[in-house]
């Protein structure tokens, strides 16, 4: 299967370039992913012969975007098996998806006093928004630990359930340690503690199947660039009977019924969320980048990089003086590690030479670091374009790296 996949690679333009002379190898999807031509085509298709604003005027551009916006909405709502399209906000990206819920959430139902819970394996993006909204409606937040394997503490989950919580916000995939959470148990366990979940899918979406409504999520957030699709452009879901009672996040154009100079009316779901004219190529762009992974399938996508990673965690643990951190049994499709007296930064600076992208750092997820005690990782991660050769020559020149050092 996996010598199959240079096919895939030729989708996504940017890989007929060299890097520093070698072929591009490119192991740091889990921050952004790559584009396939399908997407770029997409977005300059539109600039170029259908450009118009969206809602607004009857002209004929104006009603071909106005529809493919819409058909773009309900494209998001089959993918993640949303019940109706109205669930589907369009945003930036996770970032501001997590920080509409955190303060409109937080107007429509935390009083002082009141719990949010989050893990010590979150994001900034899931942690930030949750500090300002708690320190703004005196709140109290706090953070289920994690075990040295990188796992939840599912014990201690249930015992931080006790307190009754308003809200549990969590990762479905650890960006920093790859740690696949076990959500349907941990949204299960919190419904019955009476708490409602934010689930951050920014490291899922591009690899596992998503059904929302099989979890019974009561919000899914994630960014569309890291599922092939443009910068921008980001989906809150959220059950419609919670959108309806929590108040808009932005006021402006487009997300009103009614406006007198004294008072205005709100516009039904999903316009309330949307204030102001909305990010439509990048809306189209990720249309697009759906449509391409449907076509590939998630269940094939998951399978192909199971085996990427299996391959290239075999590979590391030869590697002498090489620590991987983050080792649940169940993983994504990512690898953070360390190496014996060599900085990570060290390391990324001498594999990009070698036309290798790996990130490097805390990966905004400065607890989880502060946990293991050490400043930073050198993270590989994959996604559909990565094979099999370039797991094995990331390999080799890491152990070339590490000899010059
Ligand atoms: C787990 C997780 N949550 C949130 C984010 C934030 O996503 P964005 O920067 O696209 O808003 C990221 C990005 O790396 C992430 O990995």
């Amino acid at each position: 299967m996996l010598e199959d996949l240079e096919v895939l690679k030729n989708d996504f333009p940017i890989f007929k370039q060299k890097m520093h002379g070698a072929p591009l190898v490119y192991l740091d999807s889990a921050a952004t992913a790559q584009k396939p031509g399908v997407v770029i085509e997409t977005i300059n298709d539109f600039y170029k012969n259908h450009y118009g604003t969206v809602h607004r005027s009857v002209y004929e551009l104006s009603t071909h975007a106005t529809t493919q916006y819409q058909n773009v909405r309900e494209l998001v709502a089959s993918f993640i098996n949303a019940a109706k399209s109205e669930e589907i906000i369009f945003t930036k990206g996770t970032t501001e998806s997590i920080n509409l819920v955190a303060r409109s959430f937080g107007q429509a139902f935390i009083q002082p006093g009141d719990e949010i819970l989050i893990t010590a394996m979150e994001h900034h993006s899931n942690i930030v928004p949750w500090q300002m909204m708690c320190e703004e409606r005196k709140g109290i937040l706090r953070a289920v630990p994690i075990h040295r394997d990188g796992t939840l503490d599912m014990d201690a989950y249930a015992t931080l359930l006790k307190n009754h919580p308003k809200l549990v916000a969590i990762t479905h995939i650890s960006n920093a340690l790859g740690t696949i959470n076990p959500i349907k148990d941990i949204i299960a366990m919190a419904h019955q503690a009476g708490a409602k979940v934010l689930i951050d899918g920014a490291q899922s979406i591009a690899h596992l199947p998503i059904d929302v409504s099989d979890l019974d999520a009561d919000f899914f957030v994630f960014s569309g660039h890291k599922l092939y699709g443009p910068t921008g452009i980001g989906i809150l879901y959220g059950k419609e009977a919670l959108l309806s009672a929590m108040p808009p996040f932005l006021g402006g154009g487009d997300m009103i019924k009614h406006v007198t100079l004294e008072k205005t009316t709100y516009a039904e779901l999903p316009l309330k969320f949307e204030a102001g004219t909305p990010q439509i190529a990048e809306v189209l762009g990720l249309g697009a980048a759906i449509k391409y992974v449907n076509e590939i399938g998630l269940t094939f996508i998951h399978s192909h990089e199971k085996e990427l990673f299996t391959h290239c965690e075999e590979a590391l643990k030869q590697i002498k003086g090489l620590k991987i951190i983050g080792t649940a049994p169940d993983k994504g499709a990512l690898i953070s590690f360390i190496i014996d007296n060599i900085h990570p930064l060290d390391i990324g600076t001498m594999l990009d030479l070698k036309g290798i992208a790996v990130r490097t750092g805390h990966h905004c997820a400065q607890p989880v670091m502060q946990y293991f005690g050490i400043p930073g990782t050198v993270r590989a991660s994959f996604a559909l374009y990565n094979t099999k050769d370039d797991i094995d020559y990331f390999v080799e020149s890491l152990k070339h790296v590490i000899k010059l050092f």
